[in-house]
């Protein structure tokens, strides 16, 4: 286990380390925000019992939210829903012959009563999940509202910056 900072309220688990490049993208927001998180390699096939056993300690231990990161028949985040009451988002990972769709269906078809939010195949999807993640935890802490307000309107800066930048290109153009 590897507490990236003292106060960790986001638990990070991958099926394998080959999820890691997508993964890291959901890492890259926390750190934006300030947000402590941990990172394990548990898989729901491979080490079924450190799966539940996680899942079952999270609350306990102070997390909030798990983000579930898998490839394939992905039954990591189900396996994690299914054993906390924590809201669990699920990354499908594209790691086989069927580029995430696979990944993505088994993450998202949880049957009623044991959500998994699920975001988008892929590196956009855990940026997501990251963004996500800090959305929960900003109901209960003010500071991070604040944060996430300026990233709603940093958004918006930038689709503007683009925007104009776009209409001199073809502005340009018009002069040739
Ligand atoms: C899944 O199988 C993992 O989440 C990973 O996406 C995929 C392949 O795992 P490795 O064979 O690279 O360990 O369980």
């Amino acid at each position: 286990m590897s507490a990236k900072a003292s106060n960790v309220q986001v638990g990070l688990v991958l099926g394998s380390d080959s999820d890691w490049h997508v993964v890291r993208e959901a890492t890259k927001v926390l750190d934006d925000f300030g947000l402590g998180y941990e990172v394990n390699v548990i898989s729901a096939h491979r080490s079924a019992q450190a799966a539940g056993d996680y899942a079952v300690a999270a609350a306990g231990r102070g997390l909030k939210v798990i983000i579930a990161a898998a490839g394939m028949a992905a039954h990591l985040a189900g396996a994690m829903a299914a054993n906390t009451t924590l809201p669990v988002i699920g990354i499908p990972v594209a790691s086989g012959p069927l580029g995430g769709v696979d990944a993505l269906l088994a993450t998202v078809q949880m049957p009623p009563g044991v959500p998994v939010a699920t975001v988008a195949i892929g590196p956009p999807g855990a940026r997501n999940a990251g963004v996500l993640a800090v959305q929960i935890l900003a109901l209960s802490d003010e500071e991070l509202a604040k944060k996430l307000t300026e990233h709603k309107a940093n958004l918006a800066r930038s689709v503007s910056q683009r925007s104009k930048k776009l209409q001199e290109r073809i502005a340009r153009r018009q002069d040739d």
